[in-house]
């Protein structure tokens, strides 16, 4: 393990006390700080101040050990310590915001007591807080002397422990390489590889797990409640579900990019809260899909709109890449309001092409959407020749993102394909 000075924990509750007695237990030598004399009076007796699993096993023994102590004196603490992790509470507010009265109190306390040292502090956060944080409150807050990183805490009350010494994720977010590097330095013994990120990227992490563990339990409990309405054993549904590992639980998906659409999720989302309404049942996470989806296209149609162009080359009108299937795609909605609002436009979509395309899609196109019928293109030279900005509404195979990088036309990928 890389030696490396003094660690004080800042805050002894549930992440701050894990923190500092797991720390010692790597074999740092950790300083606990809490304003609170009777965490720090039981963690000087050797015991947790509340009830997590193994943890006063691990207190008594990096006490005895001389690897963890702690004090109620906050400048005391951080005098040589070279790494500070911040974990004091952020409670929510009674407007849902984040109170950071905590915080900046503790990164006041740290600037002043730097004040009086000449060797610079990494002071991590810890606590979870929202992106920019760390820049706007804490760093100002700290001064010069201090190094600012975002460190976010993902251990579970109850398993906290376990979660530390086995965590998922390691995150550490920051702009100075060296200090990033010394805070994952801290998890080495762990074996999991850190991801280091940017400082507000660390911030969103956070808050994109915990959304995410949120949304998998509401999603989880209203196929339950559906189940229990219709007499199905829900659990044995998402059992089942859970074992497609590549599209169920994978990163399928995860990605974000445009709108969802085709003949498939569209209409099985209206008939389940169909369905779900006529049972007398309120599933409001399911409910909001398609209005999430509706936003999401419409942020979409404002960022077309915005462009300032005459010409626009619009590349992909089916739902996804390799189908010609024009059936509920978010490009035509997308199309029919930029037409609507008179806006010049070319399409090319490779597998939808005039000169080949034959039966019930090209049916679809001569019949229900002749006006965007009349905007395809058979070659994608054509339209790139001809357009001022290109859109990218369909992720492109490598051959056609090189061809739109190679055209130097200024893009908006709608598809997150990053061309
Ligand atoms: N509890 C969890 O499971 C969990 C998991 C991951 C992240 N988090 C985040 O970690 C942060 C801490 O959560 P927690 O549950 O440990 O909070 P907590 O309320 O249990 O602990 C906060 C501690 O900070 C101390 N403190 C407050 N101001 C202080 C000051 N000026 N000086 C010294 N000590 C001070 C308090 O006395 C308290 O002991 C929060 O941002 C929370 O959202 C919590």
């Amino acid at each position: 393990m890389e030696s490396s000075g003094t660690v004080v924990v800042v805050g002894l509750g549930y992440v701050g006390c894990v923190s500092a007695a797991c720390l010692a237990e790597l074999g740092h030598r950790v300083i606990g700080v809490d304003r609170d004399q009777l965490k720090v009076d039981a963690v000087l007796a050797g015991r947790s101040p509340f009830y997590e699993p193994g943890l006063d096993e691990l207190v008594s023994k990096n006490l005895s050990a001389g690897r963890l102590c702690a004090t109620t004196c906050l400048p005391d603490g951080i005098q040589d310590a070279e790494i500070a992790l911040i974990c004091v509470g952020t409670p929510s507010e009674r407007n849902g915001n984040l109170g950071l009265e905590q915080l900046r109190r503790v990164a006041g306390e740290i600037g002043e007591a730097l004040a009086r040292r000449e060797r610079r502090l990494i002071v991590a956060v810890r606590s979870t807080v929202f992106p920019g944080t760390c820049e706007e409150v804490v760093a100002p807050l700290v001064g010069e002397r201090a190094t600012v990183v975002c460190n976010p805490e993902f251990l579970r009350e109850g398993g906290a422990v376990r979660d530390f010494m086995e965590p998922s994720l390691v995150v550490v977010g920051g702009s100075e390489p060296e200090a990033v590097r010394r805070v994952a330095a801290l998890y080495a013994p762990l074996g999991v590889e850190p991801s280091l990120v940017s400082l507000r990227t660390a911030e969103l992490i956070k808050y994109a797990c915990n959304a995410f563990h949120a949304l998998k339990i509401a999603f989880a409990n209203e196929i339950g409640a559906l189940g229990a309405e219709l007499g199905i054993d829900a659990a044995e549904v998402m059992a089942t579900l859970c074992r497609d590992v590549r599209l169920n639980i994978s990163p399928a998906y995860l990605k974000p990019g445009f709108a969802f659409g085709g003949s498939c999720l569209p209409k099985d989302l209206r008939a389940l809260t169909y369905r779900a309404t006529r049972l007398d049942l309120k599933l409001p996470l399911i409910e909001s899909i398609l209005p999430s989806n509706d936003e999401h296209l419409a942020r979409a149609i404002r960022a077309a709109l915005d462009l300032p162009a005459e010409r626009i080359g619009v590349f992909g009108l089916a739902f996804k890449e390799n189908t010609d299937d024009l059936r509920e795609s978010p490009v035509v909605a997308l199309l029919e309001t930029m037409i609507g609002k008179g806006r010049n436009l070319r399409v090319f979509d490779p597998q939808i092409r005039m000169d080949r395309i034959y039966g019930s899609n090209r049916q679809f196109i001569l019949n229900a959407i002749p006006h965007i019928g009349r905007l395809l293109d058979n070659r994608f030279e054509d339209t790139l020749a001809w357009a001022q900005h290109l859109v990218v509404a369909q992720k492109p195979s490598p051959a056609y993102a090189a061809q739109i990088a190679q055209s130097g036309l200024p893009v908006l990928d709608l598809t997150g394909s990053q061309i």
